[in-house]
């Protein structure tokens, strides 16, 4: 654990050193995340929507009179947010019998809720005389969804992904010598996924500073792996003239290893680009004895590239690239010409307390988390991620699978596949794309055959270094999309692989959605009106199977490239197979703070090669003594024996991806187990423990970066007089903050808890749930101490401080 944090911090320490290597450059990538006002609009209402639909504003360019879009509105009462955003976490539940309300989770967003389904942002930013001549950009990251954009008045953009960012040209509407206001519409009625999405700008904002002549974004590093050993690195570029003249300039490309050492240079090439116009430039480098981008050691070069004119740097591009190589086979996985069993987890983006909106550290922490039970690939479900979590698994060594959000070649998806591929493509950690998943109309039809086909020709042109897949949710089935996917992705139905293999021998295999065990963390007996289902690997929906059905089938067979388990993390939404009162999933091998239910052991115990011994449930039972509890244990230990209060009761060899169980009278005391792991001796052990004493915090760190972003997560349970854990608490906790940061988020992975994740005035309080709860803090700007106190009635408290430097 502690090498995984240690790590982190090295990470942003990283992070801070290349934003001040980008600072020296002649392009300026700034953050427009602070500052900005927010308030709800209204989607039947156009006076409650600032006059939107009553005031022409598309008339005349550059007006917007009496709208929230005009630069002079007065937005002194909108509340100050920062992003990333997002307005649907901070939105009550609400119960209503619609689907589309249940499948997100319960917040009162969406088609039954006008008013609270609109969002207004407003944000002021200055730009210096010395700029002007320059170009300006603006790249939003994402926006949850059909956003429309106006700067000083003038409209510049539509956006209707709520996942793909966008950015747009904005060099004509910059004021240098009064404030800019940036207004943003996003409007959340319509949803794209049947899951919690969130609203709002919940991903990053950039104002984008550069020479009329520059080197585009769709710039493509990739790299090949000679026959000698040695790699050829590419880099394709476009160079591009928004300037009145003809011009002529000089590229180049430096390949720097990560202490910024060159370590291969290409030629310098002569460009001539006409006005409003761009020229592609190609170029090839050797590097000898590269260090191979893998997912024990994710080793990151950088590639920059220099465009000049004289002796005059006009732009600089920093690219971030792994050299690896990937072939995905019929047998198997191949990263660097080794075999890999793709040991994956699906995830949606929302987390306890902040909803679709994280800081960066949270996709380091949740990656690790994933990384630390032996997964080593991601699947994005079912929409492009945030460039921090690709940026995430790039340096944790996480092999991604990036995926569309829609089987669809209309020219808006075919522009949300091509900027998601271009966005994406330099990543080391992405080894495959998905086309899409669980078209159940078309994906069995020409339709989807077809689609599939312009979606896959497309791919091609922009990344022929990868191929694609597609979930589909089909068992031996070969019509429609499968006769035209490179790779057949298996969603469950792991009983039909082998015959699939049978009959398409050549076809790649992956399980794209496998397992969905559904249990509630510290839950041992099923509960039908709170809605909560066993801890353990038991119940699966029909459509669906256990752990032990599916991964040992993966795991044995080498037509099958593995597999991954719906969920990593429980999400926000698709409560599962309950209703309300459930507002989240249960599928998650942890919950949504990320702590781990009893199955995680088991995939601990089989994908990673560390000695596992864990034994379940606790050992609190009060009022059950002498009746039979079951006892799990999940271990890789050879054979295990059990012990009752020095008691044997038996010992059993450990069935290969499988567990053991035993059924024990119960009586308190300690539940003992011995294994041996290849001679070597584990012991772990569960104790009846006392009433709850006090409380225990634990960060994830304790020094926070003072830039306003960097985040904590800080884990509460509570110990008995003997420092055992309480496994059982249920405590309401009180949260106090002082110094130089704040509290943005709480929970506790109950998924029937309507308690508020973020509060938004008042006391920041949780409930623990079945011993655990979670607090999420992020810091200021100012450098100094903050102090974290928790609070519960009956305990003792605890405390905890962080250095802000
Ligand atoms: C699949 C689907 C996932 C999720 C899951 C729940 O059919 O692709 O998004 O809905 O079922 O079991």
């Amino acid at each position: 654990m502690n090498f995984v944090y240690r790590g982190l911090c090295c990470l942003f320490l990283l992070l801070v050193i290349s934003v001040q290597l980008f600072a020296q450059s002649p392009r300026k990538r700034q953050l427009l995340n602070e500052g900005w006002k927010f308030h709800l609009g209204h989607a039947a209402n156009a006076e409650k929507d600032f006059n939107y639909g009553l005031s022409n504003i598309f008339a005349k360019t550059g007006r917007a009179e009496k709208t929230a879009i005009a630069v002079d509105f007065n937005d002194a009462a909108w509340r100050t947010v920062q992003i990333p955003h997002d307005w649907a976490v901070e939105l009550p539940f609400a119960f209503k019998d619609n689907d589309d309300l249940k499948d997100h989770g319960y917040k009162a967003l969406g088609g039954l809720f006008p008013e609270n389904s609109i969002g207004w942002y407003r944000k002021k930013f200055s730009v210096t005389t010395t700029d002007s001549g320059k170009r300006f950009s603006i790249t939003f990251d994402g926006i949850f969804r059909d956003a429309k954009v106006w700067l000083n008045g003038f409209y510049i953009a539509a956006n209707q992904s709520g996942y793909v960012g966008f950015t747009v040209d904005v060099t004509n509407y910059i004021n240098f010598k009064k404030e800019n206001v940036l207004v943003v519409r996003a409007d959340a009625t319509q949803s794209e996924g049947w899951f919690y999405e969130g609203a709002g700008i919940y991903r990053k904002v950039w104002l984008n500073t550069y020479d009329n002549l520059h080197v585009t974004d769709d710039t493509f590093v990739h790299t090949i792996t000679q026959a000698d050993g040695k790699a050829m690195i590419t880099v394709e570029a476009d160079v591009k003239n928004d300037g009145l003249q003809t011009t002529e300039a000089t590229f180049y490309t430096l390949i720097k290893d990560r202490t910024g050492r060159i370590v291969a240079k290409t030629d310098v090439k002569r460009v001539n680009v006409n006005s409003n116009d761009a020229t592609p430039v190609k170029q090839q480098v050797l590097v000898d004895k590269p260090i191979w981008w893998s997912i024990e050691q994710p080793y990151l070069y950088h590639a920059e590239i220099l465009v000049s004119r004289g002796d005059k740097v006009i732009d600089e591009r920093n690219i971030r690239f792994g050299i690896r190589s990937i072939d995905i086979k019929a047998d198997g996985v191949y990263l660097n010409g080794k075999h890999v069993k793709i040991k994956g987890t699906n995830n949606h983006q929302d987390h306890a307390g902040l909803g679709s909106a994280l800081p960066d550290y949270l996709q380091y922490y949740r990656i690790s988390l994933l990384k630390q039970m032996g997964s080593n690939a991601y699947r994005a479900s079912h929409h492009a991620p945030t460039p921090e979590l690709l940026e995430a698994c790039d340096s944790l060594g996480m092999l991604v699978l990036d995926e569309q959000r829609l089987l669809n070649s209309s020219p808006e998806y075919m522009d949300q596949f091509e900027r998601l591929v271009k966005r994406d493509r330099n990543h080391p950690s992405v080894f495959l794309w998905s086309i899409g998943n669980e078209e159940g109309y078309a994906q069995v039809n020409g339709f989807g055959k077809r689609i599939a086909q312009t979606l896959l020709a497309k791919q091609k042109q922009l990344d022929p270094t990868r191929t694609s897949t597609y979930a589909a949710d089909l068992a031996n089935v070969f019509t429609g999309v499968n006769e035209v996917i490179p790779v057949r992705g298996f969603n469950y139905r792991q009983f039909a692989v082998a015959d699939y293999h049978r009959d398409h021998p050549q076809q790649p295999i992956i399980g794209t959605e496998m397992g969905s065990t559904v249990t509630t963390r510290g839950i041992y007996v099923k509960d039908t009106v709170s809605a909560y289902l066993p801890d353990q690997d038991i119940t699966a929906p029909w459509w669906a199977s256990t752990a032990e059905q599916w991964w040992p089938l993966a795991a044995e067979n080498d037509f099958w490239l593995g597999g991954f388990i719906w969920t990593g993390f429980d999400y926000r939404g698709e409560p599962t197979p309950y209703k309300w009162p459930n507002i989240s999933s249960h599928f998650g091998v942890m919950d949504v703070c990320g702590f781990p239910k009893n199955i995680y052991y088991y995939y601990q115990s089989w994908w990673k090669d560390e000695d596992v011994l864990h034994i379940s449930p606790q050992w609190n039972w009060r009022g059950k003594e002498g009746q039979n509890i079951d006892v799990w244990v999940n271990s890789n230990a050879d054979n295990v024996e059990l012990f009752l209060n020095g008691k044997s009761l038996g010992k059993k060899n450990m069935p290969r991806n499988k567990h053991l169980q035993w059924s024990v009278a119960y009586r308190p005391g300690t539940l003992k187990a011995v294994g041996y792991r290849n001679s070597k001796k584990l012991v772990s052990e569960v104790k009846t423990t006392g009433a709850a004493y006090k409380l225990k915090l634990t960060p994830s760190k304790q020094i926070l970066l003072a830039n306003g972003s960097d985040a904590v997560v800080v884990n509460v349970l509570i110990l008995d007089k003997n420092g055992l854990e309480v496994p059982d608490a249920m405590q309401e906790i009180k949260f106090n903050l002082t110094g130089g940061a704040t509290i943005i988020g709480v929970g506790n992975g109950d998924p029937s808890s309507h308690e508020d994740d973020k509060i938004l005035t008042g006391q920041w309080k949780r409930k623990l749930f079945n011993g655990h709860c979670q607090v999420i803090l992020q810091s200021g700007k100012k450098v100094g101490n903050a102090t974290l106190n928790a609070t519960a009635d009956g305990v003792k408290g605890a405390a905890v401080q962080f250095a802000v430097k």
